[in-house]
């Protein structure tokens, strides 16, 4: 029997975490031939996760140019990814999420009537302006996928409500289950030993607050009121509290993080950092405040409170479970809420436990098994 062809393809760095286990069951399985595809619509995010995964593409477009614009990028993707749909003539193309590189691909692979299969399929906020564009880029990819991969009943559910066939709907759990699990058991690296040593964080003298914020939507006046927000935080528990906050590369999020953050003793701003170690700081951290996708899901693996930056999410499960709470961008709610939970034992050990529903770690192994039952 000739081989299933399979071809992944990757652009961003969550994307990269949370197709890594798909990639790597793809790579066990004899009777499917797996072309990984890299947009590189990061570049050095990309990289340092194909590296921890192992994960070599056949083709790397390297279409990544400083702040271009999200038109400039989709046309480079159409432009480069077509003729590899010609060349190597996959049975399916894979995709996760909700970027530009999802939405693109997934149009070029139903040009070529390629089947497109959709992971993380089904997450919805219902206002296609949050996230901005990763509400509509996901829609797309949903008008299009042969088979949704949804990774919870409520995503399973947002995708039915869409009039799509319950039978291309498959609850396969949450990839990043998958890869967290993996990375979690791995050692703690040396130099993040060393950062949580120095900061005072290990000996348990002072908590750690994990901090992460990159959506467009929050560019301009939102960032800057998260920032303001975090430096008043900074300044309100300066003897208690470390905040560390690995800054994203977008230049509209690292000019104005350096400007407001940039000397404030007690916030350590990072370059962006390697998977296993922010995993490790997560694992420290006491409390996280982000608007990350992918850390929401982590924290509420992990059972760490966590308060979203954003108006709204299309992950309610960690809602639901009790261990985020979405807080918006205003100053006076972050810090309000990150008070609350610094302040009150009470409060804070009402968020603080895990809850599993984003699945048991074997997102990747249902998804491959899905694609091989329909050839
Ligand atoms: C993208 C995704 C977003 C996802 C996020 C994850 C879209 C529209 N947005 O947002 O859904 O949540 O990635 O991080 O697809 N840059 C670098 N080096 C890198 C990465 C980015 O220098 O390794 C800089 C570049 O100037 C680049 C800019 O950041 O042009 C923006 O990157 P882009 O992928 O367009 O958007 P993000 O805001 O990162
Ligand atoms: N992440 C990382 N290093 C960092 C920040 C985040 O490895 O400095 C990981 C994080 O643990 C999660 C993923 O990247 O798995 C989320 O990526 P990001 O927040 O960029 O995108 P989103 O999930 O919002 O699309």
């Amino acid at each position: 029997m000739t081989k299933l062809r399979v071809m992944t393809v990757i652009g961003t760095r969550p994307e990269a975490i949370k197709m890594a286990p798909v990639v790597q069951e793809l790579y066990r399985h004899t009777d499917i031939e797996s072309i990984v595809v890299a947009t590189a619509q990061h570049r050095e995010m990309l990289d340092q996760v194909l590296a921890l995964f192992h994960i070599q593409p056949a083709r790397d477009l390297n279409l990544m140019r400083a702040d271009q614009s999200l038109a400039e990028l989709t046309a480079a993707i159409f432009t480069n990814l077509d003729p590899l749909l010609t060349e190597y003539r996959p049975d399916w193309l894979l995709a996760q999420g909700d970027t530009t590189t999802v939405m693109a691909a997934a149009v070029c692979a139903y040009y070529r009537q390629v089947k497109f299969g959709h992971v993380e399929a089904g997450l919805r906020t219902g206002d296609k302006r949050q996230p901005f564009p990763e509400e509509v880029n996901r829609r797309m990819a949903g008008v299009i996928a042969d088979l949704h991969f949804a990774p919870t009943d409520w995503a399973r559910d947002n995708l039915l409500h869409e009039g799509i066939a319950p039978s291309l709907i498959k609850v396969t759990g949450n990839t990043i289950i998958d890869a967290l699990n993996q990375i979690k058991s791995m050692p703690m690296p040396a130099e993040i030993e060393t950062l949580l040593k120095e900061k005072r964080i290990l000996n348990g003298e002072r908590d750690l607050v994990l901090v992460t914020a990159h959506r467009r939507e929050s560019f301009g006046q939102p960032i800057r009121e998260i920032c303001a927000a975090l430096k008043e935080l900074a300044e309100k528990y300066a003897n208690q509290v470390e905040f560390i906050y690995p800054v994203h590369l977008n230049p509209n999020i690292q000019a104005p993080v350096q400007e407001i953050l940039g000397d404030v003793a007690n916030i350590s701003l990072l370059a962006p950092l390697e998977y296993l170690p922010l995993v490790h700081l997560e694992m420290h951290a006491k409390l996280i405040l982000t608007d990350s996708g992918g850390i929401q899901e982590e924290a509420t693996g992990l059972g760490k409170p966590c308060l979203v930056l954003r108006e709204r999410t299309e992950r309610p499960e960690g809602v639901q479970a009790g261990v985020l709470k979405l807080v918006g961008t205003s100053r006076e709610m972050i810090v309000s809420s990150a008070s609350n939970l610094l302040d009150d034992p009470a409060e804070y050990a009402r968020m603080a436990h895990a809850a599993n529903p984003y699945g048991d770690g074997t997102a990747a192994q249902k998804i491959v098994s899905e694609i091989l039952a329909a050839r």
